[in-house]
């Protein structure tokens, strides 16, 4: 087994990595209770086709994709769906005009929110456009950052607790304001809309902190993967798995909002044209990875199951992590870092 596949095994996602290759010792007990999980599942003997993420992007694209996924697959999936905001794909192929030149209000109305989220501003719109153009091309969002490295700071005792929050110690932001504070609005949307469907989260250094943003393979849509609850609280009963220096002080607990713990965000997909047209709208959904469903079955990867985690790779092609920190001292003050 390679050493990237052995701190896959203890981390809830690649954020956290660097840590546990110092604590193999530590380490040893989690892997076993994992594969002892994996090996007591055993797969219903149904001839039902298996899902994939690529059929899960399929019916959050345009139309005659999502009637290309498999009728059973597809509505098993749907039903792992959990909106943030509503999505009501354009019931034709019909190419829709989707130019919103809304600012972000900082006082926003539910009606708003859901505009921004199938319609974002500009900026945003523009960077979905450079991801289909260039081919999938990560290049395009890299030169859409201002290249002046920022520090990531101490991120609310990280540092005493000698836990690398960050894949790189520093960070940059996007050289367009309107980018940056449409990530930190969907961190917002997350964190204000999850209690209405299980989700209680918090902006934390152990629950939402981070997304993985990727170009997804053939379409070139660009999309976010966030997932909150990354370093819920060791827990012999519920959550016997240590996870290294990120999770000393957690105070998240393993409970029924770890299901919907992968939450994905979807641009606007553009037309590959010269012509300003838009195929599918934006959307932003948590995906239920509770036992039984087929997100859980067929998606998340076996020796993860303990923690639900739904890998970014498996969506794309990974261009930078999007990480959203408390960078406050006393009062809380979030800022973005994208790494
Ligand atoms: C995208 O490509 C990567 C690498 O080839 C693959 O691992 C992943 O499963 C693909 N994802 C989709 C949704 O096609
Ligand atoms: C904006 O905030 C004020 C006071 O905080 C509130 O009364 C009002 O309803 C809010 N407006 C919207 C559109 O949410
Ligand atoms: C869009 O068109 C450009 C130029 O023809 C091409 O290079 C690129 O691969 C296309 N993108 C997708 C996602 O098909
Ligand atoms: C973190 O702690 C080390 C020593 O413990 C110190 O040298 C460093 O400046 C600290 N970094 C931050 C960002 O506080
Ligand atoms: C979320 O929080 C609310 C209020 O604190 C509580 O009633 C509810 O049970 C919690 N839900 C979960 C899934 O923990
Ligand atoms: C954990 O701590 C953070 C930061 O102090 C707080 O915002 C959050 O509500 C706490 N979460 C729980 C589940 O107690």
């Amino acid at each position: 087994m390679s050493s990237l596949k052995f701190a896959f095994l203890f981390s809830l996602s690649l954020a956290g990595a660097a840590s546990f290759t110092t604590t193999t010792a530590a380490a040893a007990t989690p892997f076993l209770s994992l594969r002892r999980i994996k090996s007591s599942y055993s797969p219903s003997p149904s001839t039902r086709p298996k899902a994939t993420v690529s059929d899960l992007l399929s019916l959050l694209g345009p139309p005659q994709q999502a009637s290309s996924v498999n009728a059973q697959v597809a509505r098993d999936l749907r039903s792992c769906f959990k909106f943030l905001s509503p999505y009501n794909p354009p019931p034709t192929a019909a190419r829709q005009m989707l130019c919103s030149s809304i600012v972000l209000p900082s006082n926003r109305s539910s009606n708003e929110i859901d505009e921004l989220i199938t319609s974002p501003p500009a900026p945003v719109l523009e960077l979905a456009r450079l991801a289909v153009e260039s081919g999938g091309d990560p290049g395009a969002i890299h030169r859409a950052l201002d290249p002046t490295p920022i520090t990531v700071p101490d991120v609310e005792g990280s540092n005493q607790s000698r836990c690398e929050l960050t894949r790189t110690p520093y960070g940059w932001q996007f050289i367009d304001e309107g980018l940056n504070s449409y990530l930190e609005f969907l961190f917002d949307v997350i964190v204000e809309r999850g209690p209405e469907l299980g989700l209680n989260v918090s902006l934390s250094r152990y629950d939402l902190f981070h997304g993985h943003l990727f170009i997804a393979n053939e379409s070139g849509r660009l999309g976010i993967l966030f997932h909150a609850k990354e370093y819920p609280a060791y827990d012999k009963q519920k959550f016997p798995v240590y996870m290294g220096y990120c999770q000393t002080g957690s105070n998240v607990s393993y409970d029924n909002s770890m299901n919907l713990r992968n939450i994905l965000w979807l641009a606007p997909l553009p037309c590959n044209s010269s012509d300003s047209c838009w195929l599918a709208p934006g959307v932003l959904v948590a995906l239920d990875a509770s036992p039984g469903g087929i997100v859980y079955r067929d998606l998340v990867h076996d020796y993860v199951r303990i923690a639900r985690t739904l890998y970014e790779e498996d969506f794309g092609e990974v261009v930078v992590d999007v990480n959203y920190l408390n960078v406050g001292a006393q009062v809380p003050e979030f800022k973005i870092f994208i790494c």
